[in-house]
């Protein structure tokens, strides 16, 4: 298999996503693939036109889902988007269309890696390609919450004003409306947030965590709203996750992973914490998350499984 990703869809996700694998020179081979092929090449020849100034060597071109047969990866950020007013799950119908004959297409190729699906809505999208591949479901993964786990260390990060890789807490859920917040699980440093927040009474408080939560959960509609997509984000925590996968690094992230009896998640994808390596998902995390917050997981596995019986193929 070759040290390859084809990303299948050059619009603004996909595009930021290359940018930034040029940006950091993560792997060796981006091949680009879009049903407009002329908008594929354009971009390659873009991109190629960095590597003068990128931190090593990269193939770079455009191609077609042949390229995927050796691949090590293919992540998949092709469909509609929001527009302003859309919930993600509003998209389901148009694009799970889409991720079906993309995957088949794909699989005719005799495709073997690993997917990464980035599309929406993320969780149950990333269920339809696992089911339309026929791959284990431990090689095709989601985004699920790793943009909005970066968007809470950030928002947390400027309220306590420490550096944000020094916050960790994780958003899980679904990637959408009923994502929640693992406050249970939230620490700064090696210190819990809520020692943090005890020591310092007259600068922070709890209330104010709640308006976290909703800045986070509504930032990609702030954001759509103002500039009708989201883009950067997205494209560097694919990065991320590309890097664990290639790296093999065992790197716990945030992410759409089928199943889990330990949460007692049954057959779909869900944002938890998962180790992630070149095989793909390793194991997910257990947390000891409490009450309110195995509700709230609850409740978003009832919402992403209504929404998968709903689809009409
Ligand atoms: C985001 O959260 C829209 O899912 C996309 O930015």
């Amino acid at each position: 298999m070759k040290n390859r990703v084809v990303i299948v869809g050059t619009g603004f996700v996909g595009m930021s996503y290359a940018y930034a694998l040029l940006n950091q020179g993560t792997l060796e081979e981006i091949i680009l693939v879009d049903i407009d092929s002329r908008k594929a090449e354009g971009e390659a020849m873009d991109l190629n036109h960095g590597l003068a100034f990128a931190p090593r060597k990269m193939l770079i071109r455009s191609g077609t889902y042949e390229d995927c047969k050796d691949a090590k990866l293919v992540v998949i950020t092709a469909g509609v988007n929001q527009k302003d007013g859309e919930t993600r799950i509003d998209l389901l119908n148009r694009n799970a269309k889409i991720m079906q004959s993309v995957v088949k297409e794909i699989m005719k190729h005799g495709f073997n890696g690993i997917f990464l699906v980035a599309t929406n809505p993320v969780d149950i999208l990333t269920y339809i390609v696992w089911k339309s591949s026929g791959l284990p479901s431990n090689r095709v993964i989601g985004s699920g919450t790793s943009l909005d786990t970066a968007r809470l260390r950030y928002e947390i990060s400027q309220y306590i004003n420490i550096d944000v890789r020094n916050i960790h807490a994780y958003i899980l859920g679904e990637h959408g409306d009923s994502e929640f917040v693992c406050w249970s699980n939230a620490f700064v440093g090696v210190k819990p947030l809520k020692d943090v927040i005890d020591s310092m009474p007259a600068q922070i408080k709890f209330s104010d965590l709640d308006k976290i939560y909703l800045d986070v959960k509504n930032s990609a509609y702030e954001i759509i709203q103002r500039k009708r997509a989201t883009y950067y984000g997205i494209g560097m925590a694919l990065v991320r996750i590309t890097k664990a996968i290639f790296n093999n690094e065992n790197r716990i992230l945030p992410i759409s992973v089928f199943n889990d009896d330990d949460y007692d998640i049954d057959n779909l994808y869900i944002g938890l914490p998962a180790v992630l390596n070149e095989n793909g998902v390793d194991h997910v995390v257990k947390l000891n998350l409490n009450d309110e917050e195995l509700k709230s997981l609850k409740k978003s596995s009832s919402i992403l499984k209504h929404s998968i019986d709903s689809i009409t193929l």
